[in-house]
């Protein structure tokens, strides 16, 4: 299984701030481009991913959303800030995630929280960045978790919390975080 982390600082936290402009629902546009390039290819869905994404923009922050592409998700792309804002509607403050759709679920859990307890799992987590080492000299397990940030990176509290988690680039420029994912895919694609 691949994993996937998107750190959004911006993502709101309640259904209701989600309109017609995703920009202004804290850029829940790019959020929407991320899911699609994490589970989409052409005319099917990719198998075996799961997206975590922590949505730390108010008022009920931090909210950890996990999707999985195995178990039936109800996800076109024409519905994916849809699929967002219900669950963001039925999300609770309870301890534990409460799946709200299948292979769809949410949580009040922090990033640091959702890093350190896949880590436990014994994933071998790596940070996406410019400056990291070449995808293309990673051994692929097939246990991986990446770990991207948003349009702004991280902040600087999370960039300390990851800093002893290794780098990997995928490439010199500095992408999209969606660009990222596609190139992740495609390089693991090809090794795989
Ligand atoms: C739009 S970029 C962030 C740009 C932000 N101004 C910065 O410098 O961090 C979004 C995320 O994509 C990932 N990323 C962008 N380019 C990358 C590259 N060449 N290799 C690996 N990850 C990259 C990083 O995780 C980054 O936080």
């Amino acid at each position: 299984m691949k994993e996937f982390i998107y750190y959004s600082k911006t993502a709101v936290t309640a259904g209701n701030l989600i309109k017609d402009d995703l920009k202004k629902a804290g850029r829940l546009d790019i959020v929407c481009n991320v899911i699609i390039s994490v589970f989409f290819i052409s005319n099917a869905m990719r198998e075996d991913v799961r997206l975590h994404m922590i949505f730390d923009g108010g008022p009920n922050n931090p909210r950890h959303l996990v999707m999985e592409s195995n178990k039936e998700m109800p996800i076109s792309k024409k519905n994916v800030a849809g699929l967002i804002k219900r669950m963001l509607y039925k999300a609770k403050d309870e301890d534990g995630l409460r799946e709200i759709v299948p292979g769809c679920s949410i949580e009040k859990k922090s990033f640091e929280k959702v890093v350190m307890d896949l880590d436990k799992e014994g994933k071998d987590v790596y940070l996406l960045s410019g400056k990291g080492k070449d995808i293309r000299e990673l051994k692929i397990k097939g246990n991986e978790v990446f770990i991207i940030g948003d349009q702004d990176g991280f902040p600087n509290d999370k960039k300390k919390f990851l800093k002893k988690i290794d780098k990997v680039s995928v490439g010199p420029k500095i992408l999209f975080a969606s660009q990222v994912v596609t190139i992740l895919h495609n390089e693991i694609d090809r090794k795989l």
